[in-house]
């Protein structure tokens, strides 16, 4: 199988790795000239790449759809989320609508996680007769090093554009689906920039997102338990992840009405082992009692190789891969907060 990766930056770099483990041909596209190729124009016999994936900056992402779309009409396309900014999701639309051959799939890689389906299995296995209360889920981390080392800065979603699709994926795997389709047609109660959303669903259910790539941690009582080396237990207490950091605080908690509790936490064990990224932990506490599942995975490689798959045996164009609602919720967000003004629509042609 030979698959094209466009954009060969942190992302695409590891993406790169995991295709050449899994003993797959790649071709890089990067613009930096750094690679085989500048411009997917350039890349030869496009009608033979088995799959595209596009991780270049944000609001470039369509452009280049459009670009390997023209040059292969039925590609395969992985898309880096989120796929597009706000006032291009109609463009989305537009190129899924005009290429129906096309397999567009934006990239979930928590939809594939081990780790969120045994605390979504966990939780349905418990909701019948013990309903749901409320939901807490944060990604946070301090990217401002990477910031400054050149890494892309989302200047329309702001910290929307970072974890919240992520957040979005665990929430749509916990929740029962009419429940979720509500949170995101809805706008938070209450949402403050940085970002933390509190939303009370009608069914009684309350979800608490939060999610700072400054290092500001919003909920550092579900992690505290559970990640113990000295540094990370400083950065709880204190509410801050400080500059140069690589800590990456991920957690995602359900309170049950009996007050048991579902919790997973990824990365639990930083500071601790040098492999502590693909190990994660989702823990049952109820009646007294303790369940623990320790998860070893690297839910990015599985993600992406699961993908590759979708796409390259799929039937063509299915909405479901483009998670619309998510990004107009996201969207609705970001404007919300006003982190940002954006209301020009990408014009392909
Ligand atoms: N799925 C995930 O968990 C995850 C994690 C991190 C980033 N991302 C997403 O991946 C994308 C890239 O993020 P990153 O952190 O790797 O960024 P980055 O800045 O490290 O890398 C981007 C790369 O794209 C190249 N590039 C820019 N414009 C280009 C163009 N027009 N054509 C070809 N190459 C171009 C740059 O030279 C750079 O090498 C973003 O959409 C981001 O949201 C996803």
């Amino acid at each position: 199988m030979r698959i094209a990766i466009i954009g060969v930056g942190n992302i695409g770099r590891r993406y790169a790795g995991y295709l050449h483990e899994h003993g797959l041909d790649t071709v890089f596209v990067d613009s930096n000239g750094q690679c085989n190729h500048r411009r997917v124009v350039e890349v030869s016999e496009p009608g033979r790449v088995d799959a595209w994936i596009v991780s270049t900056p944000t609001d470039t992402h369509l452009g280049i759809v459009q670009e390997v779309l023209a040059q292969a009409p039925g590609a395969a396309v992985l898309i880096e989320k989120p796929a597009c900014h706000p006032a291009q999701i109609s463009t989305l639309i537009g190129l899924a609508t005009r290429y129906r051959d096309a397999r567009l799939m934006v990239n979930d890689v928590y939809a594939h996680s081990a780790t969120v389906e045994a605390l979504a299995s966990a939780t349905h296995g418990r909701s019948a007769s013990d309903p749901v209360r409320r939901i807490t889920v944060e990604f946070s981390k301090n990217r401002l090093k990477d910031m400054a080392a050149g890494r892309f800065v989302d200047q329309v979603y702001g910290d929307v554009g970072y974890e919240w699709f992520h957040m979005l994926s665990i929430l749509r795997a916990l929740l029962p689906r009419p429940d979720f389709d509500s949170f995101l047609n809805r706008l938070p109660d209450v949402a403050t920039a940085g970002v933390h959303a509190e939303t009370a669903l009608a069914s009684n259910i309350n979800i608490a997102l939060h999610s700072s790539v400054i290092g500001d941690i919003g909920f550092p009582e579900i992690g505290l338990r559970y990640i113990t080396a000295a540094e990370p237990q400083r950065h709880l207490r204190g509410c801050t992840i400080p500059y140069g950091s690589d800590f990456r605080y991920r957690v995602a908690a359900v309170d049950f009405q009996s007050g048991a509790t579902a919790t997973a936490v990824f990365e639990p064990h930083y500071g601790r082992t040098t492999n502590y990224k693909n190990q994660h932990l989702v823990e049952v506490r109820a009646g007294g009692l303790t369940e623990r599942h320790d998860i070893a995975e690297n839910h990015l490689r599985r993600a992406l190789l699961r993908q590759i798959e979708v796409i390259t045996t799929a039937g063509p164009h299915d909405d479901a891969r483009l998670r619309l609602s998510e990004h107009r919720h996201m969207a609705r967000l970001a404007d919300l907060l006003q982190l940002t003004d954006d209301r020009r629509p990408l014009n392909i042609a």
